[in-house]
């Protein structure tokens, strides 16, 4: 299926017209200080990783800055992941987000893909509604502030099999639809890894507290066993997880494990509906990343 033609039409033609420009490692500070102010718990290592991922990170500079930006990662044609749609506060309610969205979607339509999902802020949602995006399930972000310290936990000795996720572990292929595994070989070497025969979990810090994502699993028995283990690796630290809360088994286990969900957004999608078999997610990747 093709995008619709009128992506680039969708910006107004009395609006000031901003050039998008592809991001480089040199706008990785000024785009983590866009994610930053927005609050969002994103590290310079997340903007690199997403760099490395697509040619698709752009951008709009204004007197030289990075004022705006959104990401696109590409999952082959089958699907493509919009996300760091940010646009600086002085800046905002001129456009430029809506002319990034045009720009990274007529990249899109160049590339052929079928699918563009998202996970959408409630002041992101009306934006992608004009371009077409439909809702397709609530996403929530779950916070484990304090750290329980359990007798005797401490860092396991548990070394990520890598290999297991680069070459397409089971669990995740299927609970997604589509394939990821450059995506799953990037972050688990570039954060950790805990795999099983049963599942995954990969972790890596954040700005905020430390992230742990993706997770799918084939059970919730396999599930909680590597989320345990990904957490034991770092006692003391604070967390974010992403859930679909369509995973019942994924928010009975957060809510025992001491988490508390802080934020809801929209996943939305564009083209041809792909969707997941969510009781196989326990987390996802992040919100930039599907
Ligand atoms: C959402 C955000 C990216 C919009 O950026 P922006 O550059 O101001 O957006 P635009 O000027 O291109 O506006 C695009 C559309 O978004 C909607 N919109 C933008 N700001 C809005 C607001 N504060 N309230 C309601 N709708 C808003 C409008 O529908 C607008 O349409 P218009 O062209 O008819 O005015 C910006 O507010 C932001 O960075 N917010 C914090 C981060 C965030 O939530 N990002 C979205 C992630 S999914």
């Amino acid at each position: 299926m093709r995008l619709a033609p009128t992506t680039r039409s969708l910006v107004p033609a009395n609006r000031v017209q901003h050039t998008c420009v592809q991001l480089r490692d040199a706008d990785v500070c000024g785009a983590l200080a866009l994610s930053s102010i927005a609050g969002w718990n994103q590290t310079d290592e997340d903007w690199r990783l997403l760099l490395e991922l697509s040619d698709a990170c752009f951008g709009i500079r204004i007197d030289g800055e990075v004022v705006a930006t959104a990401t696109l990662v590409c999952y082959g044609r089958t699907m493509a992941w919009l996300g760091m749609v940010l646009t600086h506060p002085e800046f905002r309610r001129m456009g430029l987000a809506r002319t990034l969205v045009a720009h990274v979607m007529e990249y899109a339509e160049k590339l052929g893909v079928r699918t563009v999902k998202l996970d959408a802020t409630d002041e992101g949602r009306p934006l992608y509604e004009s371009f077409g995006f439909q809702a397709e399930q609530r996403v929530e972000r779950w916070q484990r502030r304090f750290a329980p310290r359990a007798p005797g936990s401490g860092a396991l000795a548990v070394s990520g099999r890598v290999t297991e996720i680069t070459n397409g572990f089971d669990p995740d292929a299927r609970a997604c639809g589509y394939d990821r595994k450059q995506m799953l070989g990037c972050l688990a070497a570039s954060g950790e890894a805990v795999v099983e025969n049963g599942g995954y979990a990969l972790s890596r810090s954040g700005r905020l507290n430390r992230y742990i994502g993706p997770c799918a699993a084939v059970s919730p028995a396999a599930a909680r066993s590597v989320i345990e283990r990904t957490m034991a690796r770092h006692p003391e630290a604070a967390w974010f997880w992403d859930l679909l809360p369509a995973n019942v088994n994924a928010v009975a286990l957060a809510q025992e494990l001491g988490f508390e969900c802080v934020r809801r957004l929209t996943r939305m999608w564009w083209g041809g509906e792909v969707r997941g078999k969510e009781e196989g997610i326990f987390a996802i990747a992040g919100l930039e990343l599907g």
